[in-house]
């Protein structure tokens, strides 16, 4: 049997572990943080589309968790899922990836196999990880093997999960690769070899980069839209009735979570460290997004300036305040610099989420803690300004635009023949 080790139990760790249980491997969920630990061995889960019972189910075929490192030293196959987020200043943070890989470097025995899946620039597994892992003992492709496979999670996709997404997988050498592939091959329905490590770390941050520019170009053009008085949204529908040569995007109020604004900077940053020049569409494409929801605030205080209102005092209600549909990750939510921007210019806030009972957006600044609302038609009601921001499968919206005064509709989800809705 093949004993597994995957390091880091978040969005992307726990359903990758707990599938692999699910197909005859032990498996060994290791993370730095004692109370994820300690909750997952209850049964409790902590991520959206793991629910308690798959939890179980991984329990039951003998899944656990750890805090002990230790335990690397009995793996086949350790997997890093650990988070790259950013340095105050912008550039890659890779803290996470680099005590990982020195933990396993402490541990590893001969023979296995080591991949890393955390999003990161290319160069990185070979450069940053590899070193670490080998030490002065190993050489890879002979002792170990070590590859890199890019995550595709997509929190809250109820038709692709680890299964059926192709999982692509590149190895330092092609002993790496063929071994990644086999592994991967043991619970993913369709394993996709990249030419090398580096062409596998770039798979994943062009597709990121592909979203962030294409959601940049409708978010854009959703400015001069407005102006032009042109439906942009309907603009789209129609566009995407073409079947080839266009994918639809469609404009919102910025984007959010752990990869979008996050990992086409690490490419950014890359190719300025070691290039020195600027990859400028992505440069222009984080402009324009980072932008989006302090428009969507100048859209709000148009609108409420439409009605003979000032922002200042105004009762603004925010619907949605995750960072996409029917999840509950908050993480770099475009409704926080836009609760932010209301909130500087003297509004009344509240909000309302199925998913978020209590919003912290500055845990250093308790003045930031909202509650959610209790009932959102009742709250919508007695506002100004309502803001649609997130489309949660619970919200009904044509009872929202009806009982709303204003709907200011930053996804052009709401039917624009009720006279209160106006789109962003
Ligand atoms: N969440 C997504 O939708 C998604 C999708 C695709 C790719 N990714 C990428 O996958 C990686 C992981 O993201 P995530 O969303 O699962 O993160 P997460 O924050 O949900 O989980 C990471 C876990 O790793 C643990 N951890 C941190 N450092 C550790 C260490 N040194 N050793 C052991 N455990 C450690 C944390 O305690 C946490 O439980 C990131 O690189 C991210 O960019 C995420």
């Amino acid at each position: 049997m093949t004993n597994l080790v995957v390091i880091g139990q978040g969005y992307v760790g726990l359903p990758m572990a707990l599938r692999a249980s699910e197909v005859g491997l032990s498996v060994i969920g290791l993370d730095t943080a004692p109370e994820v630990v300690e909750h997952l061995n209850a049964g409790h889960s902590h991520i959206d589309d793991v629910s308690d019972a798959a939890l179980a189910a991984g329990i039951a075929a003998g899944y656990r968790a750890s805090t002990d490192a230790s335990v690397i030293a009995d793996a086949d196959v350790v997997v890093v899922c650990v988070p790259t987020p950013l340095t105050e200043d912008g550039g890659p943070d890779l803290r996470p990836v680099v005590n990982a890989a020195g933990v396993i470097g402490e541990h590893v025995r001969e023979g296995a196999l080591v991949v890393l899946e955390s999003t990161t620039y290319p160069g990185t597994t070979e450069e940053v990880f590899a070193p670490l892992v080998l030490g002065e003992r190993w050489e890879v492709g002979t002792h170990i093997r070590i590859a890199f496979s890019p995550e595709r999670i997509d929190p809250g996709n109820a038709t692709y999960g680890v299964r059926n997404t192709p999982k692509v997988v590149g190895g330092i050498t092609p002993t790496c690769t063929a071994a990644a592939q086999e592994f991967y091959g043991l619970f993913v329905d369709d394993v996709v070899p990249a030419k090398g490590v580096r062409e596998a770390e770039m798979a994943k941050l062009l597709e990121n980069t592909f979203r962030h520019v294409n959601i940049a170009l409708v978010n854009e053009m959703v400015r001069f839209c407005n102006e032009l008085d042109i439906d942009l949204w309907d603009a789209i529908d129609a566009a995407a009735t073409k079947p080839f040569g266009y994918m639809a995007f469609r404009p919102g109020p910025g984007v959010g979570g752990h990869c979008i604004p996050v990992d086409p900077a690490y490419l950014s940053h890359r190719v300025r460290a070691k290039l020195g020049y600027a990859f400028r569409m992505v440069e222009l494409a984080e402009e324009i997004n980072t932008a989006a929801p302090l428009y969507v605030a100048q859209r709000v205080q148009a609108a409420l300036n439409d009605v003979g209102l000032a922002v200042r005092g105004a009762r603004v209600l925010l619907v949605g305040v995750t960072y996409k549909p029917d999840v509950s990750d908050l993480r770099e939510s475009p409704a926080g610099p836009l609760a932010d921007r209301l909130a500087a210019w003297g509004a009344d806030l509240a909000y309302h989420d199925p998913r978020v009972p209590r919003w912290v957006r500055r845990p250093d600044d308790p003045a930031t803690a909202l509650t959610c609302v209790d009932d959102l038609y009742d709250a919508a009601a007695a506002a100004d300004v309502v803001v649609l921001l997130q489309q949660h499968r619970a919200y009904d919206l044509a009872r929202l635009a009806q009982v709303s005064r204003l709907l200011l509709d930053t996804r052009g989800s709401v039917p624009t023949d009720d006279p209160a809705v106006v789109r962003l």
